[in-house]
């Protein structure tokens, strides 16, 4: 039995549009066992206890497992796969990304480790579409993901433990291949300055632990308007936040979550994010976490 526990992630961060991403301590969890044929998969939400009826087309961690024992030239037969979900589906926290290096990672020890872990970081990466989630999911921390004419390079910084965050989840979900077509295929320069000079801001913000700077180092002028749009009251939740005493606020990822970071009172930030949220008619709930700097752990 081989078990895989991955963090969730906030992808996009702040002006970090498909770049940055930081992982969070959310998990879940995947087993894999052998069995004599056939593959078997369940997928249990442990929030409710309920098993998931997700069909099997759909399942990400089979569709990246099919991936490597694909790559590899080998049969994909006699596995048992039971996934463990607390992350919230479809809310901007990287549960899918967790699924795609599950299934990677799973499907690489069952077969002896025939791929490195830059292999399996460019597949989950190709299966992905961006890598701002899955890096962060596989390494922990905050990562900056720069993808080169050879492939990818990330660094990666770990995340002081006072710095907190507050994750507004919406009831609704968005899918983000559908909120990628929402964007415009170019950029105006001034947008481009806009975020870039707020990148090198919000690493300054990091590596010398000021979050002082998070409030103007956490804003976006690429993805987040647009995406906004479909979030009712974003721009005024954003405002409630930072009046309850957040530091830096943005969309998760593609959304609809919305990150706030803070060091000394989230319950009061999370409670204010929430009635504001109510007043646009959206039910949400709030979730306390904390920066995940160890990324995922396999134990067999
Ligand atoms: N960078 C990705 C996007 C993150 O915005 O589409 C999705 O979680």
């Amino acid at each position: 039995m081989l078990r895989i526990r991955i963090p969730a992630t906030s992808a996009n961060l702040g002006p970090g549009f498909d770049s940055l991403g930081i992982a969070l301590k959310i998990y879940n969890d995947f087993y894999f066992k052998k069995i004599d044929r056939g593959i078997k998969v369940r997928v249990i939400d442990k929030n409710t206890g309920q098993e998931l009826n997700i069909p099997r087309e759909k399942n990400l961690t089979l569709t990246a497992m099919e991936r490597l024992f694909s790559r590899t030239d080998t049969e994909f037969d006699g596995i048992e796969i039971i996934e463990e979900v607390t992350i919230p589906l479809e809310r901007g926290l990287g549960s899918s990304a967790t699924a795609v290096v599950a299934g990677l990672v799973g499907a690489n020890k069952i077969l002896d480790e025939p791929l490195t872990e830059g292999d399996i970081l460019e597949l989950a990466i190709a299966i992905e579409g961006h890598p701002d989630n899955v890096i962060p999911a596989f390494k922990g921390g905050l990562i900056i993901s720069v993808m080169t004419d050879k492939g990818l390079m990330f660094k990666k910084i770990k995340v002081a433990q006072n710095l907190k965050i507050v994750m507004i989840i919406p009831e609704f979900s968005l899918d983000t291949k559908e909120l990628r077509k929402i964007l415009p295929g170019s950029v105006d320069l001034k947008d481009s300055i806009f975020n870039h000079s707020r990148t090198a801001l919000l690493m300054s913000c990091f590596y010398e632990n000021d979050w002082d700077n998070l409030i103007y180092a956490m804003e976006d002028s690429l993805h987040q308007n647009h995406r906004a749009k479909l979030i009712p009251g974003f721009k005024e939740i954003v405002q409630a936040g930072y009046k309850a005493g957040a530091l830096g606020v943005a969309l998760s990822g593609a959304g609809p979550s919305i990150l706030a970071f803070f060091t000394i009172d989230g319950k009061e930030i999370g409670q204010t994010m929430v009635e504001k949220f109510q007043d646009f008619e959206i039910k949400s709930r709030y979730l306390i976490t904390g920066p995940d700097n160890d990324g995922l752990i396999v134990e067999t």
